[in-house]
């Protein structure tokens, strides 16, 4: 890894950003477990930054460091001005080039940048201008498997400046469909000087080996495999430093959890928004148990928070 980054980054496994999943709450449940995982925000429009200053999603707490934040968009003075406006908070500034979404390609961000190498080029310049941390940009393999343009893409981006990758292995015409490629990733870590993280399908400590050996990655960024079970950033780093494979926590421990989440979100956003927040998490602490069908349609329409606690503690018993 190149110094700076890797100074920064000490652990070989990463949060990757998910956009109303790793909010303030779940980043600093992350951390609970893992002290020196790179955490990412979830992206954050700097069109949406222009105009509003203050929002929950751009919340840290001292120990979140390293986080990086990511920010969206594909107007270069914009962007400029998110990187300011965030450099004293983030430790890295990450660019979105991979985000699938047709409302997003349509606006020309996310993953549309990769049918766009100058701009999204100059973007990376224009958000280093704006901020003394390193930069660092996440994408795909390309826009279709047509158009496998990684390699090339990310020395453009190395080129620009950026000083980290993460890329995740399929194209944006698969959105979440398929499986993510990661040997092809391997042709891009050997194709480029700076760290390159592998992305998608990372679900446990088994396919996280699988990913840096297919790979040959500096590191895996983990988006999904978080969900219901925010120590698996943890799990995958004990295993690379001891050999030793922690289990996946018991039931009673994951309604701590959920009990833990809810009530933070309830504390971030109010008691209202709080519950509904939490309600897509459920099927993922509670999959697997017996039952789960019945209670998960219970628990995702309850709106009342003693009644929420009083199913959750009935479920732990
Ligand atoms: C609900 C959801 C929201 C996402 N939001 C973002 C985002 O804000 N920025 C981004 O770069 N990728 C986003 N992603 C993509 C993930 O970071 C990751 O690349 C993808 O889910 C594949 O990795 P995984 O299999 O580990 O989840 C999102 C994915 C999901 C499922």
């Amino acid at each position: 890894m190149q110094n700076r980054v890797q100074n920064l980054i000490k652990s070989k496994v990463s949060l990757a950003p998910m956009a109303g999943i790793t909010d303030y709450v779940l980043r600093s449940m992350v951390r609970q477990y893992s002290q020196n995982c790179l955490l990412t925000t979830e992206m954050i429009s700097s069109e949406f930054l222009a105009q509003v200053k203050e929002t929950e999603i751009i919340k840290r707490d001292e120990n979140h460091s390293p986080i990086s934040y990511q920010i969206s968009g594909h107007k270069p003075h914009l962007m400029n001005s998110a990187a300011k406006f965030l450099s004293s908070r983030a430790d890295m500034i990450d660019i979105n080039m991979g985000c699938p979404v047709n409302k997003v390609v349509k606006g020309q961000d996310g993953c549309a940048l990769m049918r766009n190498p100058d701009l999204a080029a100059e973007l990376v310049r224009a958000v280093k201008e704006g901020t003394d941390k390193p930069v660092s940009v996440k994408f795909r393999l390309g826009y279709t498997y047509d158009e496998l343009n990684y390699v090339e893409f990310g020395q453009k981006m190395q080129d620009a400046g950026a000083e980290f990758i993460t890329i995740h292995g399929r194209t944006r015409s698969q959105f979440y469909s398929g499986t993510a490629d990661w040997k092809l990733i391997r042709e891009l870590k050997h194709n480029v000087d700076v760290p390159v993280f592998a992305n998608g399908d990372i679900t446990s400590i088994e396919t996280a080996i699988q990913c840096l050996e297919e790979s040959e990655a500096d590191g895996v960024a983990i988006g999904r495999g978080i969900l219901g079970d925010p120590t698996l950033i943890f799990r995958i780093e004990h295993y690379l430093a001891t050999g030793e494979k922690l289990q996946t926590p018991p039931l009673k421990e994951k309604i701590q959890m959920i009990k833990h989440h809810l009530n933070e979100e309830i504390a971030l956003r109010g008691e209202n928004i709080g519950i509904k927040f939490v309600r897509k998490f459920y099927p993922y602490y509670i999959a697997g148990i017996k039952n789960a069908a019945k209670i998960r349609s219970v628990l995702v329409t309850e709106e009342n928070y003693n009644n929420i606690i009083m199913i959750l503690d009935e479920l732990a018993r």
